[in-house]
Parts: C-alpha cells; sequence; structure tokens
C-alpha cells in the first residue's frame, strides 16, 4: 500500500526579525499536530531551518489531501497566534490568504510531496533551505542525477545507467503548472540551458528511467507571483530518495559542497553563497547567508526512524568556513554589478517607485 510524504513549510514568525522561531512558537505548532492528527497521519516531525518551520508528513491520503493541507495550515494558523502572543517578528508571514480552500498550494506555504510504494528499507532525505528560492536546488540536482563527477553511481551502479527523468516548471507563467520533460543524458545540454535561469526554470521532480520511480519532489512556489508583491523569498523545501535505483545519499549531498551562489540573502535581493548548515540553525550575517539543511530518515510503514542531520558532521565545517570566506568576497561589493540581483527580481520591492520618480528627472 502506497504512503505519501508531504512536507510543507511556512515562517509565522521569528525573534530579532527573521532570524529563527521561537520555541514556544515549535512547540505550538508540534502540540496543534500532536492533538490533531489522530488516525490521519501515520507519522510527522517538526524542524526549522533559518525563520521557516517544515512540518513532514507521512500518510496515506495521497498527493494534495485536502485534510493534510488543512491540518498543516491550522498549525500555522494556531502557531502565529502564538507567535502574536510572544511579540514575534513576521508573525503569520507566508499565510497569504485568509482561510483555508481545499489544498494549501497557492497560500503562501511552500509544500513537496511524493508518493510511493514503500521499498523493502525507504531512505529519503528532507532538504530546506531559507533566504534563498526554489531555484536553488537547480544545480546540486543536475549534479547529483546527472553528472558523474558527483553521481559515481552514474558509471558504478547498473541500476542507474539508463539516467533519470527531469520535470521543469516554468514558473514565470502562473495560470498553470507549465512544465517539460527531459531525459539525462540524452538531454543533458537542453537541461543545462534551462537550469542556468534559476528564477524562471525550477525542478519539480525526477524520475529513475531504469523503475520509472519518483525519486526527488520539490516545491516550485513563488511567493510574489501569489501576493503580487515582494513578501519574501520562497525558501524551498524537497524530498529525496536514496539509494538503490536512486543516489546515494552522499551523491545527492556531494554538490553542496560548492556553496554556489544563489539569489535571496538580505532582502532576498542578493546574490550570496548556499551554506550547508545544522538543522535548527538560525539566520545572523546579512540577513543570511541562503543556507540549506539536510534530515535524513527511513520510514517503514509510514513511521519515521530518528533523523540524521547530514550537514552536521566535521567535514561540513570546513565548507562553511569555504562558503563563508565567498559569502565575505561577494558581499565587499555591496550593491554592485553581480552581488544584487537584477532589476526584474527586485521589481517587487520599492526600487519600482525609486526609479520611477528618478526617471521623471532625467534630461536629454
Ligand atoms: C529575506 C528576509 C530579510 C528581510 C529583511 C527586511 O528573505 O526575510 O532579509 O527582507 O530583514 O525585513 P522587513 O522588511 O520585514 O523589515
Ligand atoms: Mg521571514
Ligand atoms: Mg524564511
Amino acid at each position: 500500500m502506497k504512503i505519501t510524504l508531504s512536507v510543507i513549510k511556512a515562517d509565522i514568525g521569528s525573534i530579532g526579525g527573521h532570524l529563527r522561531p521561537s520555541k514556544a512558537l515549535m512547540e505550538t505548532v508540534n502540540k496543534h499536530l500532536e492533538d490533531k492528527s489522530g488516525s490521519l497521519v501515520l507519522d510527522y516531525r517538526i524542524s526549522n531551518t533559518g525563520d521557516d518551520i517544515a512540518i513532514l508528513f507521512s500518510h496515506r491520503e495521497g498527493i494534495g489531501s485536502s485534510a493534510i493541507h488543512e491540518l498543516a495550515w491550522d498549525a500555522f494558523i494556531n502557531g502565529t497566534a502564538k507567535a502574536r502572543e510572544e511579540g514575534l517578528y513576521g508573525a503569520g508571514q507566508d499565510l497569504l490568504k485568509d482561510s483555508f480552500s481545499g489544498n494549501i498550494k497557492g497560500l503562501g506555504p511552500a509544500i513537496a510531496e511524493l508518493e510511493f510504494e514503500e521499498r523493502q528499507n525507504e531512505p529519503f532525505i528532507l532538504f530546506a533551505a531559507d533566504k534563498t528560492d526554489p531555484g536553488a536546488y537547480n544545480l546540486p540536482l543536475y549534479l547529483g542525477f546527472a553528472d558523474p563527477m558527483h553521481c559515481s553511481g552514474l558509471i558504478l551502479s547498473p541500476k542507474m545507467s539508463k539516467g533519470f527523468k527531469f520535470v521543469i516548471m516554468d514558473v514565470e507563467y502562473t495560470e498553470k503548472d507549465r512544465y517539460i520533460e527531459l531525459n539525462a543524458p540524452e538531454d543533458l545540454y537542453d537541461i543545462a540551458a534551462l537550469l542556468r535561469d534559476n528564477e524562471r526554470f525550477v525542478v519539480s521532480a525526477i524520475y529513475s528511467r531504469e523503475t520509472g520511480e519518483q525519486a526527488v519532489a520539490a516545491s516550485t512556489t513563488r511567493l510574489h507571483n501569489i501576493a503580487g508583491k515582494y513578501i519574501g523569498k520562497d525558501d524551498p523545501v524537497m524530498l529525496i530518495r536514496v539509494q538503490g535505483a536512486f543516489p546515494a545519499a552522499g551523491e545527492v549531498l556531494s554538490p553542496y559542497s560548492i556553496g554556489h551562489y544563489v539569489a535571496g540573502f538580505m532582502r532576498g535581493s542578493h546574490t550570496g553563497p548556499l551554506m550547508p548548515v545544522k538543522t535548527g540553525s538560525g539566520i545572523s550575517f546579512f540577513d543570511g547567508p541562503p543556507v540549506v539543511t539536510a534530515t535524513a530518515f527511513c520510514v517503514q510503514n509510514g513511521k519515521f526512524t530518528e533523523a540524521v542531520d547530514c550537514f552536521d558532521h566535521p567535514y561540513w565545517d570546513y565548507i562553511r568556513r569555504k562558503v563563508a570566506r565567498k559569502a565575505t568576497e561577494l558581499r565587499r561589493q555591496g550593491f554592485s554589478g553581480a552581488a544584487m540581483l537584477p532589476y526584474s527580481e527586485l521589481e517587487y520591492g520599492g526600487i519600482v517607485e525609486k526609479m520611477e520618480a528618478l526617471d521623471k528627472k532625467f534630461r536629454t
């Protein structure tokens, strides 16, 4: 019998700015789930990455279940009340609509869901990132699933020699889901051509071409497309099943050693390197740097094992130092050129009025 993993995350308030939710807020969300999950949910876990709270569920309700989505929505609504009571900053920030309407998609929180028949052993990793957007996963997914420089299994494992199918979403198209399916390795250059543009094209799913099974589900929400104005970056979540016909845990983690530059950082308006951090880490330097956490589990009959925090290992201390150096170097040039995002990405902020006012003062 199939199970579904759903991860639903939102920023509903944090301490000291957009830094980290309070313990009481986390407890409130947890308590709601403890009280209300009942028989609907097989298991759940909550965690925070920067100012965002992610709820991971396993259940048998399938993808897009309104009961599951509503449970998460209500937990965030309850949390928001606590955040207001405590005077947390940005209480309810990501809950963009007043009421729940059947599906959490389009209401603000980010969501990724995977439905599958459990393998005999079912290891998977929950990724969550803060101060960046869904395109942040493009490069690590390309390298982890299509490049033998990181995914040695593409050469070494007969179960992976057929490669993977990428589903790539055009997130600028907001009327419907507009997506393309491309196969690695044949379409590698086309995949790269699209994934080059992290702000427009985003990997939403990846499938094994050996078994047809889905390995990856990633969130593709762009909040400004919902709100019509800038209200924070989209802080994406992602689920990846690993091992066997899928890349090993270490292969999908390997690309995070690059600390590649992504969009986000201060006011969601800058470029910064993505720093792999321990789950529960807050935000600091220049409202960043953009961070990503990776929490690994096995799931059996819908029950989660304890979590392993993948970036809580001495190796990643070395990477964090490198990434901190990259962040510092780019920050030295402040607003100039590559350090700040192009105008198209800033257009939901105050800069629009500023540019309009300046435009009137130009003379020819
Ligand atoms: C970026 C982010 C922060 C805020 C910044 C200003 O995603 O959340 O960098 O943009 O702290 O926040 P406000 O406008 O709430 O004062
Ligand atoms: Mg925030
Ligand atoms: Mg956030």
